[in-house]
């Protein structure tokens, strides 16, 4: 998932051309694209990411807005980057469709969204590209239509197997549907496939949880996500919560369910890479989160979409009409921009980094953030045979308190 909540930063005002300043272009790392699809059938409960539903968008962008424009307005910022980036030479090596439900859009949409990159740029031999879809949104002949046009990975929002638990949640889809997607998708010859859940609803018991893992294994995927319910301010499960129409649940249940994650994915082959994410082999990884929790370039195109080219980060305009009405004009959609110091990156380093397998090396902390080390070490949070050898590795006891220890590292 792109972590992409709704609200956008301040910032300096991005040039109307979207020019990057000549630092920012003589980039190695790789290259990744995101394309973002802000719309929806039905908005969940939970979820307060920048889509719209055919109701919140009436009125208020015109036929600009309307998804049926959509692939060709997208199209038109990648022509963009393509200016933008000059002669760069990379070749694009991983594309992630997110949303939103890209999957409302027709297939051949989502194709010709990849083509234009192609087009533009190239792809690597190897490029990862993945689309999300939404369980209820997609049929083997879609997903057909996918991988011919060059996907190869896809991830399914399960989020639960338990028919109450995706009621709380205000899924559409039913239990067992997603587990179907995964035979679907393997029969269209996609090589990896993943499935989202979704622990800590309220509600939800162990076993409902124990149950949604076992679904979500048995079912064949090669990578798993599982998020703790986040519950953001100013979303309808926010609302009912406070109302008492439904319970919240705590961190020690989060905790309590985390462990049983762990044990259950580990138990059938999994192994985490990332704190919410477990593949079942190095090449069921998701190389394009991968790419921005090491810092690499992508180019995050569509409303709201974040980008981070050469320490310099920026983000478009939220709303699908102010989006399409920008390229329209032929004027870049950034919002805002920063470009950030050597001791942002450094921050950011520790916040990506010290959340992998692989851990932070120690040498990006100062002498706070160490003396914390040190004391997270002693706590049984941090795993001593790498800490010997330079790095901040977290014990799964401290996955469990991730945020806490992150925060006092960065000091
Ligand atoms: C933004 S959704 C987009 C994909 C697709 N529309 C779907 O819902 O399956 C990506 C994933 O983010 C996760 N997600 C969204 N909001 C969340 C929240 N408030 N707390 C935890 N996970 C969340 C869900 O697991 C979801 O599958
Ligand atoms: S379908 Fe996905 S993106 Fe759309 S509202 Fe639900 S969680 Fe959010």
């Amino acid at each position: 998932m792109e972590r992409m909540p709704s609200a956008l930063p301040d910032g300096e005002p991005v040039p109307q051309d979207g020019a990057l300043p000549p630092a920012a272009l003589a980039g190695t790392a790789p290259l990744g694209f995101y394309l973002h699809v802000p719309y929806c059938a039905t908005r969940c409960g939970y979820c307060d990411f920048n889509t719209y539903t055919a109701t919140e968008l009436r009125g208020t962008g015109g036929v600009l807005a309307s998804r049926d424009n959509y692939a060709d307005t997208l199209a038109e910022e990648v022509r963009l980057a393509r200016k933008v980036l000059g002669d760069d030479p990379r070749r694009v090596r991983t594309v992630f469709v997110g949303g939103g439900t890209p999957t409302l859009l027709a297939a051949d949409d989502l194709v010709r969204m990849l083509a234009v990159i192609r087009d533009e740029f190239g792809l690597a031999d190897d490029a990862e590209i993945t689309t999300e879809a939404n369980p209820e949104s997609v049929d083997p002949a879609y997903l057909s239509t996918l991988r011919e046009g060059g996907f190869n990975r896809i991830s399914f929002g399960m989020q639960s197997a338990r028919q109450h638990v995706l009621k709380v949640l205000d899924r559409t889809h039913t239990p067992g549907r997603p587990e179907a997607c995964v035979a679907e998708a393997r029969a269209a010859g996609f090589d990896h496939v993943n499935l989202d859940l979704i622990y800590g609803t309220p509600g939800e018991s162990d076993d409902d949880w124990r149950a949604s893992l076992d679904a979500a294994v048995g079912a064949g995927p090669d990578h798993v996500s599982a998020y703790a319910l986040i519950v953001e301010e100013g979303t309808q499960l926010a609302r009912r919560i406070r109302r008492g129409e439904v319970p919240m649940t705590d961190d020690d249940e989060h905790a309590d369910r985390y462990l049983i994650a762990e044990e259950t994915l580990s138990a059938a082959g999994f192994q985490w890479y990332e704190v919410s994410n477990w593949a079942a082999s190095e090449a069921g990884r998701c190389l394009h989160n991968e790419l921005y929790w090491r810092g690499a370039d992508w180019w995050g195109a569509g409303p709201g979409a974040h980008s981070h080219v050469g320490g310099v980060r920026w983000w478009n305009v939220k709303h699908p009409g102010a989006y399409a009405a920008a390229l329209a004009e032929g004027r870049s959609p950034g919002a805002g921009r920063e470009v950030l110091a050597d001791e942002d990156r450094r921050v950011e380093r520790i916040l990506l980094e010290l959340r992998l397998r692989d851990g932070c090396p120690l040498g990006l902390l100062k002498e706070q953030g160490l003396a914390a080390s040190r004391r997270a070490l002693a706590d049984g949070l941090l795993d001593p045979g790498p800490y010997e050898e330079g790095r901040a590795v977290l014990t799964l006891r401290g996955r469990l308190l991730a945020d806490a220890v992150v925060r006092d590292l960065v000091d």
